[in-house]
């Protein structure tokens, strides 16, 4: 026996028989300790060893041994054990691999003296993993995506994660859509199953006008979706961003009032503007323009930026008895430029306003 470590590691089916532990062989080599895989969440019952350590120099004394290492002496303390003059290794309480996946333990034989019988030897366990841990989902800002985006339009992208084992069918998502609020029977968006991507379904789908916001629900289901995986769900707010697709309507095709001769710098009248795009943005502020009847210059155009309304101004006195009545032909606009074909007719709302 001289020349070959004396210390042996047999490793034992469960519930074996003497029939059915390997025999090691008296060669180098053999002394390299296989792994030895643990169920995750199993029971090991009681009386049913996982392993045993034994130092050929039991025959001549009896041996003590103990296990070294996290696990045994060091937290979680006393998860595996070994039976002090057996050699047998046995384990007591569940496996979690999400806890740690890997025991590496160290068994020591001593003589009663005390003093160390052998070198010590590892002995490695690995945790095997079980579909425990449900798809998670991470919160994710709300996602913003224009009215009247094209199809296939990028909306945003949620993802789950998986505690269980990386890179095996434990922890592969497929993601699927389960609710979109509010709904009037037609789903706007989709997700793409692998990749969490969600995408505008159909084109001029978003009108912010009628509806400005969303939820979504969204399933992960792990072993890629197969019936029986774990699920988990999250959801995301979709915002849908103003586009100038309303254009800004007059109430009045025509108005009229008066002015008094002789005087000048002063408020003539006001127009009230209509525009369902989004309030104080350059979709919904409104730019005037005076296009006839204004050659002389003798009113002015600006816009109140918190009503929106047109304030006519009079700039310059008028002879009543030179111009009795006039016309102005007046356009409205809007300050960003009108994309789409919402509502409105013609290049903006116009009006005629006389004044006499
Ligand atoms: C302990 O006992 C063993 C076996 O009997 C012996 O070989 C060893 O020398 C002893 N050690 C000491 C420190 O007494
Ligand atoms: C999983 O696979 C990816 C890509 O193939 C690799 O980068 C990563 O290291 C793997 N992770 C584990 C834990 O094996």
């Amino acid at each position: 026996m001289e020349g070959f470590p004396a210390m042996v590691l047999l490793f034992v089916m469960l519930g074996g028989t003497a029939a059915s532990v390997p025999q090691p062989r008296r060669h180098k080599r053999d002394w390299l300790i296989p792994t030895k895989k643990l169920k995750e969440n199993f029971e090991y019952s009681r009386g049913t060893y996982i392993a045993k350590i034994r130092s050929d120099k039991d025959e001549d004394a009896t041996l003590y041994y103990t296990l070294l290492g996290p696990g045994a002496s060091e937290p979680p303390v006393n998860l595996f054990v070994v039976e002090e003059t057996s050699g047998l290794v046995y384990i007591r309480g569940k496996l979690d691999r999400e806890e740690r996946e890997t025991y590496i333990l160290t068994g020591v034989a001593r003589f009663n003296n005390g003093s160390g019988a052998e070198s010590r030897i590892d002995l490695r366990f690995d945790v095997e993993d079980e579909n425990d841990n449900p798809p998670v989902f991470v919160p994710v800002p709300p996602a913003t995506v224009k009215e009247s985006s094209p199809a296939w339009t990028l909306v945003s992208r949620i993802t789950a994660t998986d505690a269980d084992k990386a890179n095996c069918s434990h922890s592969k998502i497929a993601y699927s859509m389960v609710k979109q609020e509010p709904s009037d029977g037609t789903d706007l968006f989709f997700i793409d199953r692998q990749t969490g991507s969600i995408y505008l379904k159909k084109e001029n789908m978003l009108d912010r006008e009628t509806q400005s916001s969303y939820i979504l629900t969204i399933k992960g289901t792990d072993m890629n979706g197969a019936p029986g995986g774990n699920t988990g769900t999250g959801t995301i707010q979709v915002k849908v961003v103003d586009v100038n697709d309303n254009k800004p309507m007059l109430d009045k095709d025509e108005y009229s009032c008066s002015i008094v001769e002789n005087t000048a710098n002063v408020e003539v009248m006001r127009f009230k503007v209509l525009d369902a795009d989004e309030e104080k943005t350059d979709n919904w502020l409104a730019v005037f323009d005076i296009v006839s009847g204004n050659e002389l210059g003798t009113f002015s155009i600006k816009t109140d930026p918190k009503t929106n309304e047109g304030i006519l101004m009079l700039e310059k006195p008028v002879d009543f008895e030179e111009t009795p009545d006039i016309k102005l032909g007046v356009v409205v606009s809007n300050v960003a430029p009108f994309v789409g074909d919402g509502g409105g007719a013609g290049a903006g709302g116009g009006a005629g306003a006389g004044a006499g």
